[in-house]
């Protein structure tokens, strides 16, 4: 068994974190998302790992490289323009060749991983195995309709969904999906479609059963996805205290402080994750909060957010909540006069002021 990892698709729903990093290296938990992907195949027994990049697109291959961290063999598969998901299968098939493989969304994590999927998929024999998860918005998704315990349709993002499921981003193929994906046409927004693929499967009578996944799924396609994913990931975080904390401190539940962070004078209330070198200095961190490495916060208060490397949060008096802060931003109270709110953001980002 292979796997096939996607890492490339365009991002556009996670603007402007997308604009300078590609979306499945947004750490959730202070991980890279694709770190998930990549360890639930590996638990799965799985070491021969195909991931789909960007044409030109050295970001991915430059932080996994061989995959020998991961105890994979990872190879990338670029691809030209991101024209959709059954495209990546097709260009992946000289690498997967004859065997049967799992096709892997690297932007879904999902609870206790796939370990389970590929083992039910060994089990029934089947051409095609998919993983379905209750939604209560299946219209974002690929939608089964399910008759006599059958999948007997699937459709992309339809406006009258057939039921509350959504395909996850979870599917096990043998070597039959090459001819439904090189028999398919593209879709009215431009894209070779996986559920059209499925329906090809379904149309050409190929066995396809299915499993529905009973704990959480996250497909971290927009920042309210993001956050919700990080609070979900922080939810089963441990208590470890590793960096200093001083006595003026009050650190509250589970918690987790790597070597080298700082805390003082400060209330962290868990789950909350901090990563090394960061400094919080006379705050507090409240609950489902990511601080990821070398991050500064002082004289403030943050909570339920996702905080990534080397930012500053300096004299908040109000909270932030609900946030998403790139790489080495900054927020900071004005102390010069003339007292104004001055902005220098990028494109596609969003400030709501109290
Ligand atoms: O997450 C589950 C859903 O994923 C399914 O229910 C849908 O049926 C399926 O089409 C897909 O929908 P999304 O709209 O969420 O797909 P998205 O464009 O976000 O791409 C999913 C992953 O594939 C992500 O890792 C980016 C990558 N990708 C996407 C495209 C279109 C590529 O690597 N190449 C591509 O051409």
């Amino acid at each position: 068994m292979k796997a096939l990892i996607t890492a490339g698709g365009k991002g556009t729903r996670l603007r402007p974190i997308t604009h300078t990093q590609n979306k499945h290296l947004i750490p959730v938990a202070n991980k890279r998302i694709l770190d998930y992907a990549i360890e639930y195949v590996s638990e799965a027994g799985i070491t021969e790992v195909g991931i789909i990049t960007n044409k030109n697109d050295d970001e991915v291959k430059n932080v996994y490289g061989d995959g020998s961290k991961f105890g994979v063999k990872l190879t990338y598969i670029p691809q030209d323009s991101p024209r959709g998901l059954a495209d990546c299968v097709r260009i992946a098939e000289p690498f997967i060749g004859k065997e049967p493989f799992v096709f892997y969304l690297g932007d879904n994590i999902i609870v206790g991983g796939i370990k389970k999927f590929v083992r039910e998929f060994e089990e029934n024999g089947t051409n095609c195995h998919l993983v379905l998860s209750k939604v209560p918005d299946p219209e974002r998704f690929g939608v089964p309709e399910i008759e006599d315990d059958r999948i007997v349709r699937v459709e992309e993002k339809p406006s009258n969904p057939k039921s509350d499921f959504a395909v996850t981003g979870i599917y096990l193929y043998d070597h039959n999906i090459f001819e439904a994906v090189n028999n398919i046409e593209m879709s009215d927004r431009g894209e070779l479609e996986i559920s059209d693929a499925h329906q090809y499967l379904i149309d050409k009578g190929m066995e396809i059963s299915y499993s529905e996944i009973t704990g959480w799924w996250k497909d971290t396609g927009k920042p309210n996805d993001l956050i919700e994913a990080n609070r979900l990931v922080l939810d089963s975080v441990e208590r470890k205290i590793e960096g200093s904390v001083d006595d003026e401190s009050i650190i509250q539940g589970r918690v987790n402080i790597a070597k080298g962070a700082k805390i003082e004078n400060s209330h962290i209330r868990g789950p909350v994750v901090i990563g090394e070198g960061v400094k919080v200095i006379d705050s507090y961190i409240g609950p489902y909060t990511s601080l990821n490495r070398d991050t500064h916060v002082k004289n403030s208060e943050v909570e339920f957010s996702i905080v990534m490397q080397e930012v500053k949060i300096y004299n908040q008096n109000t909270r932030l909540e609900n946030s998403i802060l790139g790489k080495n931003a900054a927020i900071a109270k004005s102390v010069r006069k003339p007292g104004a709110n001055k902005f220098i953001i990028g494109e596609n980002s969003r400030v709501f002021l109290l």
